[in-house]
């Protein structure tokens, strides 16, 4: 499977990249800066450079060609205000589905965030955190709105703790609790082979529950696979 990873130098997205070419999938990372290039062939992935702030969907769309899914694990990160929540975490979310409807991919997985389910409006909460999930809110609506087999992410607080297969993933409220991004990645990687989770929004924390059980209780791989067959 060719998997393009938006923001593909982030924590999350090395993982992500790491374990899709352990079991022989061909992960793509689109980077701004190509002095990370290296670190990316160094987890397996093919770079592209391409800043998600500064393109159009038809040129992003020339990246995807050939693609199975798109996993959008990009963020303005922790020292970002409040207008790159809105041109990272809304505006390139949102570029990179119509992006993939440009070029044909269906398969479109969003790693939202915890607290996007109901954000503060900007009159209660004006701060950076209100406008991050504002902005998380807005790309899960937009990307809902569009034609795509779409599946919403979203992590508790992140940890870099190692992987732990274990699991609360659910669409209803798990409990705003730590999730490794290790078990992000693996949890990435078993929606896309989960046609069941089309369509659908997850919450997903660290627990008790095996992450293939997880899966199975969400109706597992019963569907089509993103290659149709
Ligand atoms: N922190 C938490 O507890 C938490 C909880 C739930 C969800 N999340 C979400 O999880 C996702 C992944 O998290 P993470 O910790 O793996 O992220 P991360 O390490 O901060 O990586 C984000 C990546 O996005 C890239 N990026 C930013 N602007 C870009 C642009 N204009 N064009 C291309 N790439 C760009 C960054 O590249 P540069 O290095 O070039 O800036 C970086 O590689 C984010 O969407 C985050 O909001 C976080």
């Amino acid at each position: 499977m060719r998997v393009v990873i938006a923001g593909g130098h982030g924590k999350i997205a090395l993982l992500l990249a790491e374990q899709l070419t352990e079991r022989g999938d061909t992960p793509v990372a689109l980077i701004r800066n190509p002095d990370h290039a290296d670190d990316v062939r160094a987890v397996g992935a093919e770079p592209v450079q391409v800043d998600l702030e500064a393109t159009t969907p038809d040129d992003l769309a020339t990246h995807l060609a050939g693609a199975d899914a798109v996993v959008f694990a990009a963020g303005a990160g922790p020292n970002s205000g409040a207008e790159r929540k809105r041109s990272v975490d809304r505006d390139a979310a949102l570029l990179l589905a119509d992006a993939a409807a440009v070029a044909g991919v269906r398969r479109y997985l969003l790693v939202s965030s915890m607290g996007a389910e109901n954000p503060p409006s900007e009159a209660d909460d004006d701060s950076v955190w209100g406008s991050y999930l504002r902005a998380k809110a807005e790309a899960e609506q937009g990307v809902r709105g569009r034609d795509l087999d779409a599946t919403i992410l979203r992590p508790g607080v992140l940890t870099d703790e190692p992987a732990t297969g274990r699991v609360r993933l659910a669409e209803q409220p798990v409990g705003h609790e730590e999730v490794t991004r290790a078990d992000v990645a693996t949890t990435l990687i078993a929606l896309l082979d989960a046609p069941a989770t089309i369509g659908r929004t997850l919450e997903l924390i660290n627990g008790t529950e095996p992450l293939g059980t997880a899966i199975d209780d969400l109706g597992g791989r019963t569907g089509p696979s993103v290659h149709g067959g």
